[in-house]
């Protein structure tokens, strides 16, 4: 399973990229307008700091006008895959952008039927939204499941690209579901590190070794 960045902090992607770890990043408008400078700029420094797929989303509203932005976010670097709403609109803007051979997102998904129309207007990955969905007290991993078992049917191209996701057990869950990717915030790639067996067995590892060396300088 892939693992992404669901951020547009330079300084948070950079830490995290160094692990070797990250296979891809993914944006929206609500974190682009987090971070300061022009956005694609922003994008571009993410792109060559990745070198992986890095999903930047149209804020227009009808197909026309979502084309060409698409378009336009594209030739900022080959990396870039285009977001595009699952409206009727986003979904024509997909099917016209993967037509000419641009890599779209369909985000915003939260039913299993709108999943099936982002694979079947040809979009590169397909981004259920699990967090928002347990927000209102239903299963956003049970989403992914049938996601997976409808796409098990068929020879889509499309990966499910697991999103909103808040924590650990996210990420394990749609990695045994055989979901393509997660993207998760920093502090849920952080999260994932963390066991207090892996804390505590290091400490005593190094005070044991530290204790042999100790005795052993003595004795010398
Ligand atoms: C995915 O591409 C979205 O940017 C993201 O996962 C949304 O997550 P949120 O529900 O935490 O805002």
């Amino acid at each position: 399973m892939k693992l992404f960045i669901d951020s547009g902090n330079f300084k948070d992607i950079e830490a995290l990229v160094a692990l070797g770890i990250i296979d891809g990043i993914t944006t929206n408008p609500t974190l682009l307008s987090k971070e300061p400078g022009d956005y694609r700029d922003n994008l571009k420094k993410i792109c060559q700091l990745v070198k992986g797929p890095v999903s930047a989303e149209v804020v227009s509203t009808t197909a026309q006008d979502m084309i060409k932005e698409g378009r336009d976010l594209a030739r900022i670097d080959p990396h870039i895959v285009v977001k595009t709403p699952l409206t009727r609109d986003g979904i024509k803007a997909c099917k016209a952008l993967s037509d000419e051979g641009t890599k779209v997102n369909v985000t915003l998904v939260f039913s299993a039927a709108q999943a099936l129309l982002a694979a079947k207007a040809g979009a590169s990955y397909v981004s259920p939204f699990v967090g928002r969905l347990d927000d209102i007290a239903t299963s956003g991993m049970n989403l992914i499941a049938e996601i997976v078992e409808i796409f098990h049917n068929y020879p889509f191209k499309t990966e499910i690209l697991v999103a909103s996701t808040r924590g650990p057990i996210h990420i394990v869950e749609a990695a045994r579901m055989g979901a393509d990717i997660c993207t998760c915030p920093p502090a849920v790639i952080d999260a994932l590190f963390n066991h207090p067996l892996t804390d505590n067995g290091l400490k005593k590892f190094l005070a044991d070794w530290e204790k042999a060396q100790a005795a052993a300088t003595t004795a010398r």
